[in-house]
C-alpha cells in the first residue's frame, strides 16, 4: 500500500513516522508545504488553492492508494472542498479530523482542553464534541516557534495555557507540529494525560489495513516546496525540494 501524508510542515512528519513504526511494511511518501506554512492563519480559499497541487500531484503522480491530511488547519478549511472539487478521491483520503474524532468518541467522557491552531479553533470541530466538555485555546505563534527550533519557546507557551487551566488535565494536542512537545509536556506534568493524534491515525490505519497483508519492505520518501536543507539537517533523511 502507498500511503501520501500531506501537512503545511514538520507536524505531518511527526505523524508519517509514527504510522511507519507501527506499519513498516508499506511506501510512505510525505509532503510538506514549507514554503507556505503556517497555515493556521490563512484563509480557507488560500488553503485550498496551496494544498490541492500537493495532494493531485500524490495521487495523480505518486499514486498513492491513500492520502492523509496529517493537518488539522487545512484538514478543517479545505478538505469538503477538495472533495467536491475532486470527488473520485472521497474514499481515499483520511483526514486527521475525522480520525481524531473517531478516536476521542472511543474515550470516556472528560473535560478536556484542545490545544490547536486559530484556524482549527475558529472552525470548532473540536469544541463542540457531544462526549467531553472542551474549552479550545489558539496558539498562534506556537507552530513557528516548532519550526525554528525554538523549543524552551514552545514549551512555555504552552505551560502557560495549561497553567490558565489548572483543573483541566486531559489535553488533546490538535495540531500535529504539537506532539513534539508531548513527551517535554508529559515530564513537566506527569498527573496530565497528552493526546497526540499520531494514535488516532493508528488507529484509522488499523481499520483500513485489517483485512490486507503486505510483503513489501517498505520505503519512505520525503518532499518539502521550502528549503531542503533544513529538515534535512534536522531529521537527518534526504529531503527532495518539490515545487
Ligand atoms: N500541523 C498543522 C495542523 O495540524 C499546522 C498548521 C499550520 O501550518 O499552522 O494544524
Amino acid at each position: 500500500m502507498t500511503f501520501g501524508f500531506f501537512d503545511s510542515g514538520m507536524g505531518g512528519l511527526f505523524m508519517m513516522e509514527s504510522c511507519i513504526q507501527i506499519y513498516p511494511n508499506h511506501t510512505y511518501i510525505y509532503v510538506g508545504d514549507t514554503a507556505h506554512l503556517p497555515y493556521g492563519p490563512r484563509s480557507t480559499g488560500k488553503i485550498l488553492s496551496l494544498m490541492s497541487p500537493h495532494l493531485l500531484w500524490l495521487f495523480e503522480e505518486q499514486q498513492c492508494d491513500y492520502v492523509i491530511i496529517a493537518c488539522n488547519t487545512a484538514g478543517v478549511a479545505a478538505t469538503k472542498d477538495f472533495i467536491k472539487l475532486h470527488p473520485e478521491y472521497q474514499s481515499r483520503i483520511i483526514n486527521i479530523v475525522d480520525a481524531t474524532l473517531n478516536y476521542l468518541h472511543t474515550l470516556e467522557s472528560c473535560e478536556m482542553l484542545v490545544l490547536a491552531t486559530q484556524g482549527t479553533i475558529n472552525h470548532g470541530v473540536y469544541t463542540s464534541l457531544p462526549d467531553h466538555i472542551v474549552t479550545g485555546v489558539a496558539m498562534p505563534g506556537l507552530v513557528d516557534l516548532i519550526e525554528s527550533g525554538d523549543v524552551a519557546g514552545a514549551e512555555a507557551m504552552v505551560y502557560d495555557a495549561l497553567l490558565y487551566h489548572p483543573r483541566i488535565h486531559t489535553v488533546l494536542l490538535a495540531c500535529t507540529h504539537y506532539a513534539y512537545l508531548a513527551q517535554a509536556l508529559q515530564s513537566a506534568f506527569p498527573q496530565y494525560q497528552f493526546i497526540t493524534q499520531d494514535v488516532c491515525l493508528h488507529k484509522a490505519l488499523e481499520q483500513l489495513l485489517q483485512k490486507t497483508t503486505s510483503d513489501e519492505t517498505g520505503s519512505s520518501t520525503y518532499y518539502v516546496s521550502g528549503d531542503p536543507s533544513v529538515y534535512t539537517e534536522r531529521f537527518g533523511k534526504d529531503v527532495i525540494q518539490r515545487d
